[in-house]
């Protein structure tokens, strides 16, 4: 008799190529509409699956993870951070959580860079003025930014992300620097050229331009809290394509209305959807929709981890992308 197809519910529409892929393998609800699941949908869909495909937009807190039905046993994320998944309480529920890491290393590298240079060079400001039909002519002295060649890069979690920036920004002529939880070896910090920190004060307080590259976790909640945020220099630019929850938001604003740092590019905020209209408002920041790893390929990449993830362990093998709560 052939193996009953596991019940894999997505809740966000994927690229085409992957629900088809899905729909052949898994008996797979799909969402066709890509409405966010509200909390109450997503408890509906627990109670019968035995895999859920959630992504950043969904929370799987210990309320959702408590009305668990008995089939529950993989929770495949469709994204690298896993902040949206209560990963303790869904292991000790005997439940697996996988994610889908490296296929969007390159991609998030690519979006820190043009944010890295698009506030100090001022496009935002450049592409509104010609827009506004504001510009007259070129002019000496008119829409001057700073450049970033020979400037101090401060990357804070060098793990993949942090590396393919620090790779990037040094072929852009940035020095590197950087704080981690563990140091590199010493042949990856010779071939970044890549100078390790263990004081991220100390580092906060010499950098040019500081990017965040590591997990949301209850650890790094608030790593950039008010008091950090105050050593950095007046000249100083902000980058932040993992997740908002690491800067605090406000006191990051305080400081750019203020005119204490230069400016910030965004990828991600502290409240998403929900964008602070006071930081719209500000003229030295630009803001992305979270578009850090929204590329056609990369999607498609991190639905074929989905899928491997969920074959693997309905093989019953290990995931190769299991997440551990010691790993977080
Ligand atoms: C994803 C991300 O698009 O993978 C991540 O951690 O932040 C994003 O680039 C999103 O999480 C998909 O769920």
């Amino acid at each position: 008799m052939a193996k009953k197809k596991p019940e894999v519910v997505v809740t966000r529409k994927l690229p085409d190529v992957v629900e088809t892929r899905m729909r052949e393998l898994f008996e797979t609800r799909l969402n066709d509409s890509d409405k966010p699941f509200s909390q109450a949908e997503l408890v509906e869909a627990v109670k019968t699956a035995d895999v859920l495909v959630p992504t950043v937009t969904d929370r799987i807190d210990a309320a959702v993870l408590s009305q668990a039905g008995p089939n529950l046993k993989l929770i495949a994320n469709f994204g690298n951070g896993v902040d949206n998944i209560d990963v303790s309480t869904a292991n000790n529920r005997g439940i697996n959580v996988t994610n889908t890491p490296g296929v969007l290393t390159e991609d998030t590298a690519d979006m820190t860079m043009a944010l890295m240079l698009a506030v100090p060079r001022r496009i935002a400001a450049g592409i509104k003025a010609l827009e506004t039909e504001e510009w007259s002519g070129w002019s000496p002295t008119w829409m001057l930014g700073h450049r970033i060649w020979g400037k101090r890069l401060g990357i804070i979690g060098m793990g993949r992300i942090g590396q393919a920036v620090a790779r990037r920004a040094k072929a852009f002529g940035m020095s590197i620097h950087y704080h981690n939880r563990r140091r590199l070896n010493s042949d990856v910090e010779e071939t970044l050229e890549a100078t390790y920190w263990e004081s991220l004060d100390q580092m906060l307080a010499r950098m040019d331009v500081v990017s965040i590259h590591c997990p949301h976790t209850p650890g790094t909640f608030h790593l950039l809290s008010a008091r950090r945020l105050k050593l950095l220099k007046k000249d100083a630019y902000v980058v932040n394509t993992a997740r908002g929850e690491v800067i605090d938001e406000n006191a990051l604003i305080r400081l750019l209305e203020a005119g204490d740092i230069a400016g910030a590019g965004l990828d991600v905020f502290e409240h998403e959807p929900a964008v602070n209209p006071k930081l719209v408002k500000l003229p030295n920041v630009l803001l992305l929709p979270h578009m850090g790893s929204a590329t056609i390929e990369g999607r498609i990449e991190m639905g074929e981890k989905v899928i491997i993830n969920i074959r693997t362990f309905m093989d019953g093998h290990r995931p190769p992308d299991r997440v551990l709560p010691s790993m977080l």
